[in-house]
């Protein structure tokens, strides 16, 4: 139900799972950002996310790949909590191919100025589509951020009981067990 869900939010812009938090760890402590989940692949458990290789969490997964990504449906109730290992993807087929299925308009942000650096207030956009000519400069920054789910928990609010799992894997052996809410 978890993985159908996820898949399912991956072509409804309005899903509640379509925008979950990433955290990451580093030096200074924790970091979460909320990103758009733009593909899954349920069988290797994979989440598939777009970044940019100059953003801060690029540079934060360099020095520990450990990431916690978590998703609440208001309407169903149900918030699931993962953990996993991440992988920058720059240059491989993966990353081309989510280049390649992106619409230009998604892909705009890769071929703007350091993402973070101090600036002057930007300008408003001028409004124009954007077109696969003009996102190109972007590519070399543009990069897919896969996460591997090593475990997952599923909770469901229910005013009747609520419902905790932990669903774990390890070595492609998967484990189940309820817990207590
Ligand atoms: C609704 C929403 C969707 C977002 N989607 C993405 C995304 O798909 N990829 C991304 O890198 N940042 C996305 N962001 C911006 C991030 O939350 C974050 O501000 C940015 O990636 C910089 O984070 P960092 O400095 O921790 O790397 C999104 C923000 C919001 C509010």
């Amino acid at each position: 139900m978890a993985w159908k869900m996820l898949g399912r939010a991956t072509k409804d812009r309005k899903a509640a799972f379509r925008t979950p938090v990433l955290a990451t760890v580093c030096a200074d402590g924790p970091q979460a950002r909320v990103l758009v989940l733009r593909a899954v692949d349920a069988d290797r458990r994979q989440l598939i996310f777009h970044t940019d290789t100059r953003s801060g969490k690029a540079e934060q997964l360099g020095d520990d790949n450990r990431v916690a990504v978590t998703f609440y449906d208001a309407h169903r109730k149900i918030q699931l909590r993962c953990n996993g290992i991440a992988q920058l993807h720059t240059s491989d087929a993966l990353a081309d191919q989510q280049w390649r299925d992106a619409s230009p308009n998604a892909l705009r942000c890769f071929s703007g100025p350091l993402p973070a650096a101090a600036c002057a207030l930007p300008s408003d956009h001028d409004g124009s589509e954007a077109t696969r000519k003009t996102v190109a400069a972007g590519r070399p920054f543009f990069a897919v951020l896969s996460v591997d789910i090593v475990r997952l928990e599923w909770l469901y609010l229910h005013t009747h009981g609520q419902r905790r799992a932990l669903f774990s894997w390890e070595d492609e052996h998967a484990t189940m067990h309820w817990l207590n809410p």
